[in-house]
């Protein structure tokens, strides 16, 4: 049985995370979709909400179950028998960072990490862009699952709250 994890801030997930992360599930036997709680970033969804909207649009993959965790990701892989880390690359621009945090994680600790191509349709949308534009009064309706524009839209009200 081989776990991955699909580690990420998720505030909120957007459809390119939700096409990496089916993705994912057609190659590993089991997924962990890992909120990182982190009190120093001030975030629109809590930990809590960001999970429930995760498990709500992931819930049509029977091996994708959803966690949080706090302090070192590679803590969080040998806690729960995390073979592979797996990130979604949208760009070049995304790659020296990824590559360097992949070099650090199996220096400490032997977890790989597998890098997916974002799917080109998706590789434009970052959930801090998405809120931004959500916020200006723009339509982001196509670029998040339903229910996650839905609570987006109530969190933001009437044009994006501006
Ligand atoms: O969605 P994000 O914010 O790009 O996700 C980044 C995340 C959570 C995957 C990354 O910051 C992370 O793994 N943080 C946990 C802390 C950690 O392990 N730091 C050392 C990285 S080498």
């Amino acid at each position: 049985m081989i776990r991955a994890v699909c580690p990420g801030s998720f505030d909120p997930v957007t459809n390119g995370h939700l096409d990496v992360i089916e993705r994912t599930a057609g190659l590993f036997d089991e997924i962990i979709v890992a909120v990182l709680v982190n009190e120093k970033k001030q975030s629109l969804f809590t930990v809590e909400e960001r999970m429930e909207m995760l498990a709500e649009v992931t819930a049509h993959c029977p091996n994708v179950r959803v966690s949080s965790f706090k302090g070192l990701l590679v803590d969080f892989c040998q806690q729960n028998d995390v073979r592979a880390i797996v990130k979604g690359l949208r760009a070049v621009t995304d790659f020296d960072y990824e590559l360097q945090m992949a070099q650090m994680n199996r220096r400490l600790s032997g977890v790989d990490t597998m890098f997916m191509s974002a799917s080109p349709e998706y590789s434009f949308i970052a959930s801090s862009l998405v809120k931004e534009v959500a916020r200006g009064g723009g339509d982001v309706a196509h670029l998040l699952p339903g229910p996650v524009f839905r609570r987006l839209s109530e969190r933001l009200g009437p044009r994006g709250g501006s």
